[in-house]
């Protein structure tokens, strides 16, 4: 884990972090944590995220610890576990989730296995004053479990319920320990900040020292330490992390020792290069190049069809594509050290942290560049920040809004939003609606899932996405997401999937639609409603058209959780009949499914 004095390491990579933190939150292997240090932060304090068995004798400086939730059972051997001694330092505690599971189990109370999972909102009642809850009542919760706290330990009370939870929240004022069932971090829990604000500042009596433009030379500084007198390299998408930390190093090094390569995977949408090519302009950048890999990044994803392994297949191409582009330029001559646009959550969803469940390999965390890290010839400016804190810092440098306004897009491009298959297979009626046998990623009670997708006959309603598609998706274990038909060429039980993989003609297909789609949002305004639209191609179809299109517009605060944005029916309308011109596509489709049970991207 990174150190908590932050100093650049040969084993880390630059993180920006300087001051002693006054909260720390123990990794437990949750989806969360990051979320909940973030949490912390909004409210003006620094927090930091640290493995869960930390001894206790590093955190007794802390005003504050915070368990984070995990997909782990404490029931289980070998599950991720904390030093006991944190519990009798004096420093108050709370525990979330598994954390708070975690404390009932340390301290002498029971947990036992829940019959069956509570996922989603639940209603919170407050049963006993504390200052944990101190200003709720009643209030909308947001839970994500297995197991449950049955009795709790001697010196705790039990201070807030919910329908199927008993002990949703408790506390032991005399120690200072505090336990929650619920998730405070995510914008789905109404009183979520105001509880943290209990803890942090009544509990905690921490007090605000966390503000993002104060970091910025903070940030310049370690830049300079830790380049010295290299020059730095670095790989840029266009995209919003990867320009600021390049604006970062352009501001502390100045425009002759950084240099930015645009590598055109041919995995871009349509338009990309020559956009990225103005924005670098615009920002002063004096050494831009644009490298062309189409042809190797296609050859590495021929005949893959699993998600992961194409995942795997760009991460290292991506290194075998820099290590080509460094050997020619003589960039290895120990002048050099690479910049990367690397950010909290990167790490965490790549299982970075020692205990996350591995949900998707992010690219800049794939053993190539791992060995980089090793080597100490990587920088990585912002990876202890959180999306919005860097277009924060964006803000500050002067970065167009233009550029910072960018819906994020994957590193891996649109190579995991064209979906392979590797078989011929028939679409299966069920009494539930239209089973397509491709298979997309998501995410429920922390841990992966690959499954199948189920279409509907009508077209997408509030109705649809609230209530019958989060139904089907809890009771069926085959699916984990659902489709609504926008308009078909055939009818939905007669398409089949067809085999396929990456193909420049597939990749262009995806494009146009992709293009089409973006022409539609900006015209008509919808862009603004939206954080991202991922726009998907499935083989699915008939013989005369062998592809669907899907539409994903959600809308999240920070990609960790998300939700469906429902668009106008007519405007649907009109964008179906531009996509149905196109001639290899059979129908389109509209996602229902929230973030979890589905991941905003397919793969
Ligand atoms: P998921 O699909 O995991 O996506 O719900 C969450 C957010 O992360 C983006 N994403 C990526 N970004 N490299 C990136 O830089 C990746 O490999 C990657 N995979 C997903 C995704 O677009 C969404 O905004």
């Amino acid at each position: 884990m990174t150190p908590a004095t932050g100093s650049a390491t040969t084993q880390q990579p630059n993180t920006g972090a300087v001051a002693v933190p006054q909260i720390t939150v123990l990794d437990t292997g949750g989806q969360y944590t990051h979320l909940i240090a973030r949490r912390v932060r909004e409210l003006g304090v620094y927090a930091d995220v640290q493995a869960s068995d930390t001894p206790a004798a590093e955190l007794k400086n802390r005003l504050g610890i915070i368990i984070s939730g995990g997909p782990a059972s404490v029931l289980e051997a070998g599950c991720p576990d904390i030093d006991p001694a944190i519990l009798a330092l004096g420093v108050p505690v709370l525990g979330i989730c598994y954390g708070h599971q975690l404390l009932a189990h340390h301290l002498g109370g029971k947990v036992e296995k829940g019959e069956r999972g509570e996922y989603g909102i639940a209603q919170l009642t407050v049963t006993a004053s504390d200052p944990l809850l101190s200003g709720i009542e009643r209030s909308r919760i947001w839970m994500s479990h297995f197991d449950t706290v049955s009795e709790v330990p001697v010196g705790f009370h039990v201070i807030g319920s919910s329908e199927t939870s008993g002990v949703a929240a408790m506390s032991d004022r005399k120690r200072r320990l505090f336990g929650i069932q619920f998730h405070p971090e995510v914008v789905h829990t109404q009183v979520g900040r105001q509880i943290l604000e209990n803890f942090v500042f009544s509990i905690c009596a921490a007090q605000n020292d966390w503000n993002v433009s104060q970091r910025v030379p903070l940030v310049e500084d370690q830049i300079r330490a830790t380049v010295r007198d290299r020059n730095v390299f670095f790989f840029v998408s266009g995209g919003v992390d990867s320009t600021v930390a390049y604006t970062l190093c352009l501001r502390a090094l100045g425009p002759e020792r950084v240099f930015g390569i645009y590598v055109d995977t041919g995995l871009m949408r349509e338009g990309e290069t020559e956009l990225v090519r103005s924005i670098f302009d615009e920002l002063g950048a004096k050494h831009f190049i644009v490298d062309s890999a189409e042809p190797e990044f296609r050859a590495a994803l021929d005949g893959l069809h699993e998600p992961e392994a194409k995942r795997r297949a760009i991460g290292e191409q991506f290194v075998k594509v820099q290590e080509r582009i460094l050997a020619t330029e003589h960039f290895l001559d120990g002048h050099w050290i690479l910049g990367q646009g690397t950010i909290y959550p990167d790490t965490i969803e790549s299982g970075g942290t020692a205990k996350a469940d591995l949900i998707k390999t992010h690219h800049n965390r794939v053993a190539g560049i791992q060995s980089l890290i090793n080597a100490g010839r990587i920088i990585e400016p912002l990876t202890s920040f959180y999306k919005d804190e860097v277009r924060e810092i964006g803000r500050e440098l002067g970065v167009p809004a233009k550029f910072l306004a960018r819906h994020p897009f994957p590193g891996p491009g649109l190579a995991i939003r064209c979906l392979c298959a590797d078989a011929h297979a028939h679409a299966e009626l069920t009494n539930d609606g239209v089973i397509l046998p491709v298979w997309s990623v998501g995410v429920q009670g922390d841990a992966r899932s690959y499954r199948k997708v189920l279409a509907l006959e009508d077209p997408p309603s509030r109705e649809a996405i609230e209530t019958i598609a989060p139904a089907l998706t809890n009771r069926r274990s085959d699916i984990n997401r659902v489709i609504a038909n926008c308009g078909t060429k055939a009818p939905i039980e007669s398409l089949q999937v067809f085999p396929a993989t990456i193909t420049k003609q597939r990749l262009d297909i995806l494009r146009r639609a992709d293009a089409i789609v973006r022409d539609f949002c900006l015209t008509s305004g919808f862009e603004d409603k939206v954080w991202q639209f991922p726009v998907v191609l499935i083989p699915v179809g008939t013989d005369t058209g062998r592809e669907s299109v899907i539409l994903r517009p959600i809308n999240s605060v920070d990609g960790m959780t998300a939700d469906v944005v429902l668009m106008p029916s007519a405007g649907l309308a009109t964008l179906t009949q531009r996509l149905l011109q196109i001639p290899e596509v059979c129908a389109v489709f509209y996602d229902l499914t929230h973030k979890p049970p589905g991941t905003i991207e397919w793969e």
